[in-house]
C-alpha cells in the first residue's frame, strides 16, 4: 500500500515531529512500503483529495495533530489511518480528563486542581495561587493541561515563585494544570493492539542527567539514560503494564499509545499521562520498547498499516 506519513505540522513540537516522520518513514520504506512524507499543512484536506494514499500514518505532536482535529478530516474523507481516532485522540490530549477517567477507574494519580485563565480574572491571582497552594503544598509541578514534550512545564518549591511559572506556563495555551509533585522512578509504558489486543511492552525507564526531563533532555542525545527494561520488581512491572493498557483502553486509544508514570518509594504507581501519538525519535522510548521486546519500529508499524487498511 502507498503510506502517507503526516509530520511536522505547525505546533510547537514540529521539530519533534519531523524527526519522528523521518525515522518512520525509513523504517516503513525497509519493510517494503511505498511511503510519501508529507509536512502537514493546511493544504491537507486538498491533497488527501487529490493523492488518495492506501492509508495515512500520524506522526504529529501536539496541536492539531494530537487534539483530534487532523484525526476527523482523516475520518470525513474515509482514509483508513494508523493511531487513535478523534473521539480518543481529544480525551487523551486533555491530561485533566485523562487523569479524572484514570482516577475514576480505580489508578492512582498525583492530586491535582485545573485552572482556567479566566479564574484568575474572576477571583485574584493571590486567592487562586494561595488556595492552590494550600490543596496540593509544594512542590508541585504546573504543566499547560494540553501540551507535550514537556513544554511549559515547570516544578515550583517555593510560593514566591509561582506567578512567573504560571506566566510561563499560560504561554502554551488557556489553563493550567498544577500537580503535586510526586517524586521517584519516571517509566514510560508502550502498549501495542496486536491480534491478541492491547499488550503492554517493557517499561522504559527515564533518569536524566540533571534531574529533569524536560524538553532539552528528551531530544539531545546523552543527556538522559534509559533503561530497557526498567529495573523494576516483577509485580512493580506488571503495576505499569495494568496502568498502560488500563489507561489505553479506558481512554478509547487504538493501535499504539505511551503512558508516562511516577513510581514511588513505597511502590505506588501513579498515572501523569497517556500519548496518543508518541515520539518516535531517536532518544523517544517507544523505539527502545519495541525494540526491548524483540521487535522493531518498522516491523509493528507496517503490520498497524496493513490492519488499518484490511
Ligand atoms: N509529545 C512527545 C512527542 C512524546 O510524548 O513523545
Ligand atoms: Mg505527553
Amino acid at each position: 500500500p502507498t503510506v502517507a506519513v503526516l509530520a511536522g505540522g505547525l505546533s510547537h513540537e514540529r521539530e519533534v515531529s519531523l524527526r519522528s516522520g523521518r525515522r518512520l518513514s525509513v523504517a516503513l520504506r525497509e519493510e517494503g512500503l511505498t511511503v510519501r512524507e508529507w509536512d502537514t499543512d493546511s493544504g491537507l484536506l486538498d491533497r488527501l483529495k487529490a493523492e488518495k494514499p492506501d492509508a495515512a500514518v500520524v506522526a504529529l505532536h501536539g496541536g492539531e495533530g494530537e487534539n483530534g482535529s487532523v484525526q476527523t478530516v482523516l475520518e470525513m474523507l474515509g482514509v483508513p489511518f494508523v493511531g487513535t481516532s478523534s473521539d480518543g485522540c481529544r480525551r487523551a490530549w486533555d491530561k485533566p480528563i485523562a487523569k479524572a477517567l484514570a482516577a475514576e477507574a480505580g489508578f492512582t494519580t498525583p492530586e491535582w486542581v485545573s485552572l482556567p485563565h479566566s479564574t484568575f480574572r474572576e477571583l485574584g491571582a493571590r486567592q487562586v495561587l494561595d488556595a492552590m497552594v494550600e490543596r496540593l503544598g509544594l512542590p508541585l509541578i504546573l504543566k499547560p493541561d494540553q501540551g507535550g514534550s514537556a513544554l511549559g512545564a515547570q516544578v515550583v518549591r517555593d510560593a514566591a515563585d509561582l506567578p512567573a511559572a504560571m506566566v510561563g506556563c499560560f504561554a502554551y495555551g488557556d489553563t493550567v494544570l498544577a500537580e503535586r509533585l510526586v517524586d521517584g522512578v519516571e517509566v514510560s509504558v508502550t502498549v501495542v493492539e496486536r491480534d491478541g489486543g492491547p499488550e503492554a511492552l517493557p517499561a522504559v525507564e527515564i533518569v536524566p542527567e540533571g534531574g529533569v526531563y524536560d524538553y532539552t533532555a528528551r531530544y539531545t542525545a546523552g543527556l538522559t539514560d534509559f533503561f530497557a527494561p526498567a529495573r523494576l520488581t516483577e509485580d512493580t512491572a506488571a503495576a505499569v503494564g495494568e496502568l498502560a493498557v488500563g489507561a489505553h483502553t479506558l481512554l478509547g486509544l487504538r493501535d499504539i499509545s505511551r503512558t508516562d508514570a511516577m513510581i514511588t518509594a513505597d511502590g505506588t504507581v501513579h498515572f501523569l499521562e497517556v500519548n496518543s501519538s508518541p515520539g518516535l525519535t531517536e532518544t523517544s522510548t517507544v523505539p527502545m520498547a519495541l525494540e526491548a521486546a524483540g521487535t522493531s519500529l518498522g516491523g509493528v508499524f507496517a503490520d498497524l498499516v496493513q490492519r488499518a487498511v484490511a
